[in-house]
């Protein structure tokens, strides 16, 4: 499959709200500097996000945790190398095409941003989170604390993913706005052209 986009290197990289997808890169040597670690309770060995969304990320799996439900993260920070690594493993076992829908190349991913998260609950089994009442919980509750489902089941010709019910993105203050009108990151920057 060709690439359909014609791909600009991000400005932005630090914003909260900055948008990476298959047309928007990061640049390669990019880390974020506020990387911090999530507490042990709500993840899956050593997970990392951005300060502000780890601080929200912990207060929401606080707040499922007294309502009786387990949330972790599992897959949070990613390097460009790691990313890299992880598409090609896609693409040597699914083929290129599939691995596209699934998996973002090195650059477009947005765990590289520290602020995406892969949640799950205690069973850890990501393709069957959605029939959980934990997902049912975070897809109602996450933009309280600033986080979206980022690859929504009905919008995935506008994101170009499979449906993901376990990656969610802090984007802040955004999150209530973007929910509220069932609109995705990519949508947001389309029809506003923030
Ligand atoms: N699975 C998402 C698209 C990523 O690799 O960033
Ligand atoms: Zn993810």
């Amino acid at each position: 499959m060709k690439d359909f986009f014609n791909v600009k290197e991000i400005n932005n990289v630090a914003d909260y709200q900055v948008l990476v997808n298959k047309e928007y890169k990061l640049p390669s040597n990019y880390v974020p500097k506020d990387l911090t670690i999530i507490d042990q309770q709500y993840s899956e060995g050593s997970q990392y996000l951005r300060n502000l969304a780890q601080i929200n990320f912990e207060k929401m799996a606080y707040d499922a945790s007294l309502v009786g439900l387990t949330i972790k993260a599992v897959s949070t920070y990613r390097s460009f190398e790691y990313q890299k690594n992880l598409f090609n493993k896609y693409v040597k076992e699914k083929g290129f095409n599939y691995a596209s829908m699934c998996s973002a190349k090195a650059g477009h991913s947005e765990h590289q941003t520290g602020l995406a998260v892969d949640i799950s609950n205690s069973n850890l089994d990501y393709d069957n989170f959605d029939k959980t009442k934990e997902f049912i919980w975070v897809k109602n509750n996450a933009h309280k604390y600033g986080f979206i489902l980022r690859y929504p089941k009905n919008k995935t010709n506008i994101t170009k993913y499979k449906y993901e019910p376990w990656h969610y993105r802090y984007v802040g203050e955004l999150a209530k706005e973007l929910y509220e009108n069932d609109l995705t990151l990519d949508e947001k920057y389309l029809y506003f052209n923030k």
